[in-house]
């Protein structure tokens, strides 16, 4: 959360910089702001709400002059999103400027202390520490007064800094949270996020914990914390800037449900080869695979859905237990884990902070850690033994969608592989589950196509104040997912059920207002959803029904339908999912929501 970008070079930098903070904006949107060197002192402009407002305020950035500078968006964690709170932070003397991206977990202690001898504090977060001890510490030599404050700060800081009495120089400092540098020609960048650079550059640096960087419009150097010099391997971005915009639709998320057909086709076709899957930065052998007494998959929000869904398939193909648990809760147990564990961790943008945090207590116990993920060189993907990339492309739109699916793709392709390498399914078995996931991409295609009448279905339902999702097994898992999606979009109260457990509590709560959406597409349990359909219109629920196309039964059960392309049962919830996420898209948009930058969430989660 927080989106942080820096730019030195010949040309004016505020333009520049508000059209990274553009981009980074899914990172965080309550407030804005951005600081410059003018030549002779450091320009700033801050204000609560977003990027466009602080455009409008500095006409685009054209009123700040000035060719290096940083700037920040903001998901506020210490103090509201006030003018006052937002970032940059100068230091008292006004010659220092900061922006952060983390918390400082001993800026109370820190606090205090300045306070203490004499620093008088603007605001009430915890980066303004960071700009007090710059000045206390500047001697004339930038780099060890950067690295004299690092060392003070406990806690996750992804720190960008600008000096006045350093022209063209900025730093930027990297612990727990992501950190890019751009190499341009005769300029150069750093930001949270490659969609910041792309504009301006393909060649990246991914920085690591620990490290920090110098930049000139000539120069960008890289030191280890000891302030040791070290060469860094220049990455290129392989997707272009059109990839992160909206192309023609009126919203990310809506352009991103509708690119799942190729994104997963992108994550499926790459891994299978002559009928077999392989991937390539990942492999074990089967000694290994069977050295393994249980899977563990950990991740946060939707990521957890996918591996809520992955439990069921790898449990039923592989016949080795699952558990899948969140990460902030596996992060702070005991949890029974060694060297015969293998861990599954599910990440979209590969920094959601528990989730690091609940790999890096798994792989001291031994586990072995593979990950799924997209974002290529996040922290997740470097940090683990190996690494199946989804390829799902730039997901902008806070609500993720094809970054869900694809997930749910890869942990497929993984199910099916090891259950192949085990030997727990035959041949036949094998290719025809091949051959069920690359049909993937087309179901979701016919998912998409089959139900457009899910706009009227909204238009209808879009006024209700709670709903229920119910479903078993892998529905179960999936209506989880399609619940999360309406309820941060819309922000209307959801709740998902397992279906049998519906009678048990939560049951009192249905009546007449309520509409229930049952997921019945695990046909082998259709009869027993039947059953949870009538206790709820028993009670004076609607139902909006989700069965497998051709089925005719939920007409007469279900006030309302929608369709789900037929395939192999284990793979229903990625399908399944398509009419669930423009259930959510339609609803919000019809109550007038801010569809890509829902209230108080951010799409990366590098905080605890
Ligand atoms: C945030 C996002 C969710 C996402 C979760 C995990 O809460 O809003 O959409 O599922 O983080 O993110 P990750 O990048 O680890 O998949």
């Amino acid at each position: 959360m927080c989106g942080i970008v820096g730019f030195t070079g010949c040309t004016q930098a505020a333009p520049v910089l508000l059209d990274g903070l553009r981009r980074l904006e899914y990172r965080g949107y309550d407030s804005a702001g951005v600081a410059v060197f003018d030549g002779e002192r450091i320009e700033m402009v801050k204000a609560s709400g977003s990027v466009e407002h602080l455009a409008e305020l500095t006409d685009g950035g054209a009123k700040l002059r000035g060719t290096s500078g940083i700037a920040h968006t903001r998901w506020a964690t210490h103090g509201a999103p006030t003018d006052t709170n937002a970032h940059p932070h100068l230091s008292e003397n006004g010659r220092f400027a900061v922006i952060h991206n983390g918390i400082v977990e001993n800026f109370a202690a820190l606090r205090a202390e300045l306070e203490g001898e004499g620093y008088v504090f603007a605001s009430e977060t915890d980066t303004e520490v960071v700009a007090h001890l710059l000045e206390k510490y500047y001697d004339g030599d930038l780099k060890r007064t950067v690295m004299r404050t690092a060392s003070r700060l406990e806690g996750s800081y992804v720190l960008g800094v600008l000096c006045a009495d350093e022209p063209g120089r900025l730093f930027c400092v990297k612990e727990a949270g992501p950190l890019i540098l751009g190499l341009g020609v005769g300029e150069n960048y750093f930001a949270s996020d490659v969609t910041a650079l792309v504009s301006r550059t393909k060649n990246v640096i991914y920085m690591d914990d620990g490290e920090f960087a110098e930049l000139t419009s000539e120069h960008i150097t890289v030191f280890d914390r000891t302030g040791r010099e070290i060469t860094k391997t220049v990455s290129h971005v392989v997707w272009d800037i059109e990839a992160a915009e909206k192309g023609g639709y009126d919203h990310f998320m809506m352009k991103e449900i509708m690119e799942q057909p190729r994104a997963v086709k992108s994550t499926v076709e790459p891994r299978i080869r002559d009928g077999k899957i392989c991937f390539e930065d990942f492999d074990l052998s089967r000694a290994e695979l069977e050295s393994y007494n249980k899977i563990v998959i950990t991740a946060c929000g939707s990521a957890y859905h996918a591996g809520m869904v992955g439990k069921y398939v790898i449990e039923s193909l592989c016949r080795i237990p699952v558990e899948c648990e969140l990460a902030s809760e596996l992060r702070y147990r005991d949890p029974i884990i060694d060297g015969h564990t293998l861990l599954i961790v599910v990440s979209q943008s590969g920094e959601t902070a528990d989730t690091i945090a609940a790999m890096r207590e798994c792989m001291g116990r031994g586990a072995h850690c593979l990950a799924i993920v997209n974002v290529v060189g996040s922290t997740i993907a470097r940090l683990a033994d190996s690494v199946i990339y989804t390829h799902a492309g730039p997901e902008i739109a806070v609500a993720t969608t094809k970054g869900y699916t694809t997930q749910l793709a890869a942990l497929y392709l993984f199910a099916v592989w090891a259950a192949g390498l085990l030997g727990r399914i035959d041949e036949a078995r094998y290719a025809g589950l091949v051959s069920s996931i690359r049909a993937l991409p087309s179901q979701v295609q016919r998912a998409i196509d089959l139900n457009v009448h899910v706009k009227y279905l909204a238009e209808r339902w879009h006024e209700l104040k709670s709903l229920f999702f119910i479903g078993r097994n892998i529905d179960y898992a999936a209506a989880m997912e399609g619940s999360l999606k309406l309820k941060e979009i819309s922000y209307i109260h959801s709740e998902a059920y397992a279906a049998g457990e519906l009678k048990h509590g939560t049951i009192a709560l249905i009546d007449e207002k309520r509409l229930v959406v049952a997921l019945c597409c695990q046909e082998a349990l259709f009869d027993k959803m039947v059953s949870n359909i009538q206790e709820v219109k028993a009670r004076g629920a609607k139902v909006l029904g989700l069965a497998p196309e051709g089925n005719r039964r939920i007409f007469a059960e279900a006030d309302d339908v929608l369709y789900v392309p037929r395939g192999e049962q284990l793979f229903t919830a990625l399908p399944e999912m398509i009419p669930l996420q423009l259930f959510a898209y339609y609803i919000a948009r019809e109550n007038g929501c801010d569809i890509d930058k829902p209230r108080n969430l951010a799409k990366s989660v590098t905080v605890e």
